[in-house]
């Protein structure tokens, strides 16, 4: 079962890399998460990581996570090496101190900040560790059409829409 989940982010991943670079990915997103690990990955973002990157991602002491700096094609993040780096650099104060599934429930929630929509299978340990899908921002008001349409997100918008400042 692994392997086909793994292949949800191959799919993924040929998709991307089909597309012009242009910063802003145009591909409907891959769907890695559920709704509830976002859900729990906003409130351990809001105790263990608010404090240094900003109630709203916005940074502070530490870097803006959301956001088309954040997550853009200049700063090539692949959603395995964020999911890496948070889970073995962060919090800062106590690296590597929260549990695996803390540290997944907030790689949910900032894939969903940067507008991946959540889907029916939940992000385990071995698809982030893997997912070499390109860490692209999407803002909701430009999410195409199709998404929209899609049946993980018909009727049920999970997506914020927030100005970014540039
Ligand atoms: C005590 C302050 C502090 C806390 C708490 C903290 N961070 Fe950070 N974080 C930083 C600083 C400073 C940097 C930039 C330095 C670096 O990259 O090592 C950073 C960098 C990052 C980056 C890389 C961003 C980029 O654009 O390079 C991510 C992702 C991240 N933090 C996630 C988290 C998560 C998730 C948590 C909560 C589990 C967290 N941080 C808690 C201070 C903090």
């Amino acid at each position: 079962m692994s392997v086909r989940l793994l292949q949800i982010c191959a799919y993924a991943l040929v998709l991307t890399a089909l597309l012009p670079r242009r910063g802003e990915a145009a591909s409907p997103p891959p769907a890695l998460y559920t709704r509830s690990q976002a859900l729990q990955g906003a409130s351990a973002f809001e105790w263990k990581c608010a404090s240094c990157h900003g109630h709203h991602l916005q940074g502070g002491v530490g870097p803006a996570l959301e956001g088309p700096i954040f997550a853009s094609a200049k700063s090539d993040f692949t959603i395995q090496q964020v999911y890496e780096f948070l889970s073995v650099e962060m919090p800062a104060y106590a690296p590597g101190s929260l549990t695996r599934t803390q540290y997944l429930d907030i790689t949910a929630f900032l894939l969903r900040q940067n507008g991946y929509p959540a889907g029916v299978r939940a992000l385990t340990d071995r698809i982030a560790s893997h997912c070499t899908v390109p860490l692209l921002y999407r803002p909701a008001a430009k999410a195409s059409p199709k998404v929209v349409k899609s049946k993980a997100l018909a009727g049920k918008p999970l997506i914020v829409p927030r100005v970014n400042a540039p």
